[in-house]
């Protein structure tokens, strides 16, 4: 299979990230089993959405899905100030949340939801992402992690360019002169 000219290789398959995707529900499944309640999936908009989608259809424990939607304000695309832009449509208080991203890069955004989850005083909070930058990036806890990559830019998996490339199944780099000319 030959790849769309946007990429330079792929960093990570398909076959591995179904795999991980799996442990991380069996892993999740078997820590959350013996809470007492439901488990509260809340997703981050638009990335998360289909490693959510993935890793909630392999949950063996009863669950909900809500979803918030972030924007980030500044000079570059992650320098900014976060806002929330679309909220939860119900209240966590006194639930067990998992809030899952795409990808953990300067970790503003997690930060910044983790604090905000945390003040609206749920049972208990954790944090799962599929993939991490191996760069310096705020001091977020990361309770359930899918993969380390390299601080390059990604796309696939939920994760995209301009918008473009995001449903890929696997996660690939792109090539630098893709990004370095003005969209
Ligand atoms: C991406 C990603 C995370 C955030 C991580 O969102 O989905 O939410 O950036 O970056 P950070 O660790 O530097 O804060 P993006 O703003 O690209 O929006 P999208 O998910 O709608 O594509």
């Amino acid at each position: 299979m030959s790849l769309h000219p946007d990429l330079k290789s792929i960093l990570v398959s398909e076959a591995e990230i179904q795999q991980r995707v799996q442990s991380l529900a069996a892993q999740i499944s078997q820590d959350y089993a013996h809470v007492g309640g439901e488990l509260y999936l809340v997703g981050i908009l638009k990335g998360a959405f289909i490693f959510l989608a993935d890793l909630a259809r392999r949950l063996q424990l009863p669950h909900h899905v809500d979803f918030m939607a972030v924007s980030s304000y500044g000079a570059t695309a992650h320098s900014g100030e976060v806002r929330v832009i679309m909220d939860l449509r119900e209240p966590i208080e006194g639930k067990h949340v998992i809030l899952v991203e795409d990808i953990v890069d300067t970790g503003k955004t997690l930060n910044y939801l983790y604090k905000t989850l945390l003040g609206r005083k749920p049972a208990s909070l954790r944090t799962c992402t599929f993939v991490r930058k191996l760069r310096p990036s705020l001091d977020v806890p990361v309770d359930y992690l899918g993969f380390e990559i390299p601080d390059v830019w990604v796309v696939g998996y939920g994760l995209d360019y301009a918008d473009k490339h995001r449903t890929l199944p696997f996660i690939a780099e792109l090539e630098p002169h893709v990004y370095s000319k003005p969209t």
